[in-house]
């Protein structure tokens, strides 16, 4: 009997795990690194699992098109389950929704809004960007999405501290020219007066007065370790030919000034391990993914405009009632369920899952999120201010202003004149479209000046909280035990997965990983039965 490579790996991995799986790869010289193995420990179904073991694929009913729900369905299709999604939308993505020109947009209000976008622009309105180690990636190899580099972090952007009475905005380089020169000086001069004698051995001092020399650009002992600016700042006038060495950014402000001004609060965000460059989009819009998705489990088993009315877990599968596209009220059985929808729109749906379960899907919190995307008939951030992707943080209500990481150089360009959480979002939320554009303008034009508001041909709007069926950017625990415990696992013939249900909540990689572990958990069921 001859085995496949990929089916011996399969068998060895059903049977013993991934543990098993991995010792396996590792003695066939296949074994990834530790990182890698974290990410790929999941295998998907395959038909052969049925064929060698003479069971037959169950029908599955997928409770939501969103990112989760779709590698559901994709992930089970491959080993020939009977899957059907059921998506309330007209659409599917969920929160992964990229708008084009001609798209509308209804609120729970009934407000609309219709975007005029030009051909070459789009605008996420929900995930913007992935990390290198996410699984995300995977499935964009996998399914041909080609990504590019989203640009989290840009040099030339601008910190813009209101609150804390900066006069201007200051780019990002200028900023961390003057927190590390000054928090360099500070610290050679301590270190080499002796305050950190407890602590440092002679050698560990000249190391560490060695690294802060090059890591603030200071001064040596002579000259007292001094920050003085240089060209880190940036330049009034640029470096050039001939006898043009360029003006270095002045004037430099004080220690006091810089550490009063708070920009260095802002440089951890570019550290965190789901923030740190490189980062990734897919090409032409982040709906690519959950598109190539679609496409490669057949859309014939998605049905749009399809609302989830009742859950009844029966005692042999499960029967799940919904109002289809025409208003009619259907019923699917099938013997098992993956229910993806946000927890808080589960909790409002009729079910006989029982009182904790009940309880568990009310636990956590939704959290607000709002985006707006503001076309510009001229892509003044290029041309006028040498920012080609990157994003300004500020303490004004718009808290981020995304540029695009794509269409660089080319006619008009779609800026995120805001992306922004909890009270700032609720805050715009509670206005019509127009005047939150009108906000946001002028908000903005303090740190762009009249061209924010001159070059403007049109914008759109998201306010999560008031997405038809989704009604949330995303939700917090208070918790990982208990209700999210109890979540994790079946209740009755019913799975649950989405991104609510991971520790990467907010990201596409959390919906991916969590459709993985349903898609094991139950396939691992239907080979026990
Ligand atoms: N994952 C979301 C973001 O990167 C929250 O903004």
């Amino acid at each position: 009997m001859s085995y496949s490579r990929r089916g011996f790996l399969t068998a060895v991995g059903t049977t013993g795990g991934a543990g098993a799986l991995f010792a396996t790869m590792g003695a066939l010289g296949l074994a990834p690194t530790a990182e890698a193995a974290a990410r790929t420990a999941f295998v998907p179904p395959q038909p052969s699992d049925f064929t060698l073991t003479g069971r037959a694929a169950k029908k599955v009913v997928v409770l939501g098109a969103g990112v989760a729900g779709l590698a559901t369905a994709y992930e089970l299709g491959k080993a020939g389950y009977e899957c059907v999604i059921l998506e309330a939308l007209d659409r599917v993505g969920g929160r992964n929704w990229t708008i084009r020109g001609g798209d509308r947009l209804t609120e729970l209000d009934g407000s609309t809004q219709t975007a005029r976008f030009s051909d070459d622009v789009y605008f996420n309105a929900g995930p913007g960007r992935l990390a290198q180690w996410m699984v995300t990636v995977d499935y964009a190899r996998e399914l041909g999405v080609p990504l590019e580099v989203f640009t989290n972090a840009n040099a030339n952007a601008y910190i813009y501290n209101a609150g804390a009475g900066m006069a201007a905005p200051v780019r990002w380089r200028t900023a961390k020219a003057d927190v590390f020169g000054y928090v360099s000086e500070l610290l050679s001069t301590a270190t080499d007066s002796g305050a950190l004698d407890g602590r440092l051995t002679a050698t560990d001092k000249e190391r560490l007065i060695t690294f802060l020399r090059g890591f603030g650009s200071i001064g040596n002992k002579t000259q007292g370790f001094a920050y003085q600016g240089g060209g880190r700042r940036g330049y009034s006038l640029d470096p050039g030919a001939g006898e043009q060495p360029g003006v270095t950014l002045g004037p430099v402000p004080s220690m006091s000034e810089v550490f009063a001004s708070g920009v260095g609060q802002r440089f951890s965000f570019e550290l965190g391990y789901d923030q740190a460059m490189l980062m990734f989009q897919p090409v032409g819009g982040m709906d690519a993914i959950p598109r190539a998705l679609a496409a490669a489990l057949g859309k014939h088993k998605i049905r749009l405009r399809s609302k989830v009315t009742r859950i009844t877990d029966l005692p042999d599968g499960v029967e799940v009632e919904y109002q289809d596209a025409n208003g009619r009220t259907r019923r699917l059985t099938a013997d098992l369920c993956v229910a993806t929808m946000p927890p808080h729109i589960l909790a409002r749906t009729p079910h006989n899952l029982g009182p904790d379960v009940q309880a568990a899907l009310a636990t956590p919190t939704v959290s607000s999120a709002g985006k707006i995307g503001l076309e510009y008939r001229r892509r003044w951030w290029e041309t006028d201010e040498d920012i080609y992707g990157g994003i300004t943080n500020t303490d004004l209500d718009l808290s981020a202003i995304w540029y695009p990481s794509y269409g660089y150089g080319g006619r008009r360009g779609l800026v995120v004149g805001y992306y922004n959480t909890g009270a700032q979002a609720d805050a715009y939320a509670a206005l019509p479209h127009r005047e939150r554009e009108r906000r946001a303008i002028e908000q903005g034009m303090k740190i762009h000046g009249a061209k924010y508001r001159d070059e403007l041909v049109s914008s759109v709007s998201v306010a999560w909280k008031l997405q038809p069926h989704i009604e949330g950017a995303w939700v917090g625990w208070p918790s990982r035990t208990g209700a999210y415990q109890l979540l994790n696992r079946p209740a009755g013939h019913v799975h649950f997965a989405g991104d609510w249900l991971s520790y990467m909540i907010a990201w596409q990689a959390g919906a991916l990983e969590s459709a993985r572990k349903a898609v094991t958990d139950l396939h691992q069921r239907v080979l026990a039965s």
